[in-house]
């Protein structure tokens, strides 16, 4: 699949998910720390597979001069995408865990989506068009492949103190990756052990 189309799907998975988290009601806590989950996954794996292949091959492209674009633009646009994406992980890693019944809960999950639905919006209507010119169509063919084969094996929770870019990214997300099955695997078992009572949720860390 074309890196641009796979990019775009993700958008809408997430923002199918902000819609139905807005459609439940104040005291759907359960559901709403579920879909909350989901948002945090979702959007993690989407945010590793830019910044550790997107992210870097439009840089590259620009610095070799390929197509025919406005470079320092599309420079500046993949900048402010790394700055947005640092603002978003920190937002979900807060809500990484976070209980539903807290009184931040919904004004965090809302704050997320303006913020999401913005970057999207960027994405979308100004970089994604510029990438278009950037890349023959058979590049971007494999860089779709690369970028859905990494989505296998990349971090599923937001390390916003971690590198975004590479070399760093490209190590740490390893590391990262690991931790986070294993959480993952953790908050499974415990769910199915233990009825939802207590707090905080098991794994649950910043
Ligand atoms: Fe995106
Ligand atoms: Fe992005």
């Amino acid at each position: 699949m074309d890196a641009i189309t796979l990019l775009k799907n993700d958008h809408k998975t997430v923002e199918d998910l902000f819609k139905r988290f807005e459609k439940l009601g104040p005291r759907a806590v359960k559901s709403k720390e579920d879909v909350v989950a989901r948002i945090i996954r979702e959007l993690s794996i989407h945010a590793a597979i830019e910044e550790m292949l997107f992210y870097p091959a439009i840089r590259q492209a620009v610095d070799d001069g390929n197509g025919d674009i406005d470079a320092p633009n599309v420079k500046d646009a993949v900048l402010e995408s790394l700055e947005e994406h640092h603002i978003v992980k920190w937002v979900l890693s807060e809500l990484d865990g976070m209980s539903a019944e807290s009184e931040r809960f919904d004004a965090k999950v809302t704050v997320l989506m303006e913020n999401v639905r913005h970057h999207v919006e960027e994405e979308e209507g100004d970089l994604f068009p510029q990438v278009r010119k950037l890349f023959p169509k058979q590049h971007l063919a494999d860089l779709g492949d690369a970028m859905a084969k990494a989505k296998k094996t990349v971090p599923t929770h937001p390390h916003p103190r971690s590198p975004d870019e590479p070399p760093g990214n490209l190590v740490a997300g390893a590391g990262a990756a690991l931790v986070d099955k294993a959480l993952d695997a953790g908050r499974k078992l415990v769910q199915q052990k233990a009825p939802r009572t207590g707090r905080p949720k098991a794994g649950s860390r910043r």
